[in-house]
């Protein structure tokens, strides 16, 4: 018989036919003359009630039916007796596909620690917490797919290989088909790449924006969304070493119209969620997050707050000298820590923060520069509890200017005359930005860790699975 998916199955109105339905067993009790397995198959948060009559099905048959296993149950889908469900399945055939067994089996516990469950990341998609997290991280996708489709976006492939630092940050993870324990080196004692495969250094991508700067200027409106890779020593809850990015990257636009954009993106994947992921996202409301609900609500109903960097400085001293202590310092020129972050979108504003105009010391070279020639056109968005999740800014399209930023900071640029020849060729004004995969599923999650919102986490030290 065909599989019926247990998010249908629950949902269906053909009672008192056949059905048939396969999944992990969650739970068997009972009694002596009746046994109910709950049975998930990932497709839903819920599981479906089976009913197994011990008269027709003797104790020792059920005996694989553990927590874990796995089966294919086919029988009669009638109206549940029982409250909790609407329909449940009275079993007439059973076939084990797989046993677990009880002695070994790491998930029969409820409650088992986060970080428990990292050493298990093979087996935690099996848990409720997690079904929830990778069903709405599937959402998630399709959500922002679905926005810039809909808005006259073309999804533009970046490179994952590269011969360039997109942000200039020296953060990159080389790759070499060398082998390392024989390098040839120059007098100078540098690497001599040129029998590498690639005949040059080459690294994997921190950001595809600067492609995707080619591909506005040519397509108008194009996003990126793939995987990026930083390798920054930090170990913080907020950071991956391999993440997923969203780069929108629009020719003509100007930062008030890209700031709409931000934050007109980030609603609407946000309302996606509230519309499409109930089940789950009630779910985590109750046992991971009390106030995920009205969060995310709020953050459909709020105007962000535009913030430039100056004035936030100012709030921030403003709030020193009335006794609030930070750990780093504020002076104007310093880059924000996150407490700053938390402190202005937490306790000053009480909302999203775009913060603008930064300091032009502080930020990548490719940003525009404004008139006091002091600050250039960031726009990064900052939201409660994650701190930034959007880091974006107009770009800047003078040649003169950029080659003037690249010059005085001394990056290479050798092989980046591709970048500079789209100034040379038809230059226009534009504007993007970059919006981290994972900090909008902690967001949306109220997960606490963003090693929990992606199935195998990638951090310092840590590479299994
Ligand atoms: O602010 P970032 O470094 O900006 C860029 O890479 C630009 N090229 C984006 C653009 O304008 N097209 O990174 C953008 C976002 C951050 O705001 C953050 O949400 C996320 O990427 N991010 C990380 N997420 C997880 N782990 C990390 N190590 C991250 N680093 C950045
Ligand atoms: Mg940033």
């Amino acid at each position: 018989m065909q599989r019926t998916i247990i998010a249908d199955a629950l949902k269906s109105t053909a009672v008192n036919q056949p059905i048939n339905v396969r999944g992990w067993v969650r739970s068997r009790r009972g009694n002596k003359n009746v046994s109910f397995i709950a049975l998930n198959d990932g497709s839903t948060i819920k599981n479906i009630q089976i009913v197994v009559d011990l008269a027709k099905f003797p104790e020792d048959q059920l005996k694989p039916v553990t927590t874990g296993a796995c089966i294919s149950a086919t029988g009669i889908l009638v109206e549940s007796q029982g409250a909790g469900q609407a329909v449940e399945i009275q079993l007439s055939e059973l076939e084990v596909y797989g046993t677990a067994d009880p002695e070994q089996y790491p998930l029969q516990k409820k409650g088992l620690s986060m970080e428990y469950l990292r050493t298990i990341a093979h087996l935690r998609p099996r848990t409720n917490t997690f079904g929830a997290v990778f069903r709405i991280r599937h959402n998630m996708a399709m959500a922002i797919h679905s926005y810039f489709h809909q808005h006259g976006y073309f999804y533009f492939h970046t490179p994952l290989i590269t011969a360039s630092d997109a942000e200039g940050a020296g953060q990159m993870f080389q790759v070499t088909t060398k082998n390392l324990y024989r390098l040839r080196k120059d007098e100078d004692g540098h690497i001599d790449y040129s029998d590498d495969f690639f005949g040059k250094m080459t690294s994997l991508t921190v950001s595809g924006q600067l492609e995707g700067e080619l591909g506005a200027m040519a397509l108008g409106k194009i996003y990126t969304f793939g995987p990026t890779f930083r390798a920054e020593n930090s170990n913080t809850p907020r950071h991956l070493a391999e993440f997923w990015m969203i780069e929108p990257e629009v020719a003509f636009i100007q930062k008030d119209e890209l700031m709409d954009l931000e934050e007109d993106f980030i609603k609407y994947c946000v309302r996606w969620a509230l519309e499409n992921c109930q089940d789950d996202l009630e779910f985590l409301n109750q046992f991971v997050d009390k106030g995920l609900i009205e969060r995310l609500r709020s953050v459909v109903d709020t105007e962000f707050v535009r913030l430039p960097y100056t004035e936030g400085i100012r709030i921030l001293q403003e709030a020193v000298k009335n006794g609030h202590k930070f750990e780093f310092p504020c002076e104007w020129g310093d880059d924000l820590a996150s407490e700053h972050e938390r402190y202005l979108v937490e306790k000053h504003f009480g909302k999203p923060v775009i913060m603008t105009d930064y300091p032009k010391d502080i930020k990548a070279f490719y940003m525009k520069l404004n008139e006091d020639g002091k600050t250039v056109q960031g726009t990064d968005v900052l939201f409660p509890a994650i701190g930034e999740i959007i880091g974006g800014s107009v770009r800047e399209e003078s040649y003169d200017k950029l080659m003037a930023e690249i010059e005085s900071r001394h990056i290479p640029m050798k092989d980046m005359w591709w970048y500079l020849d789209t100034r040379r060729f038809g230059a226009a004004p534009h504007a993007g930005f970059g919006l981290g995969f994972e900090r909008l599923m902690l967001f949306v999650t109220g997960m606490q860790n963003i090693r929990d919102v992606i199935p195998f986490p990638r951090t310092p030290k840590s590479a299994d699975f």
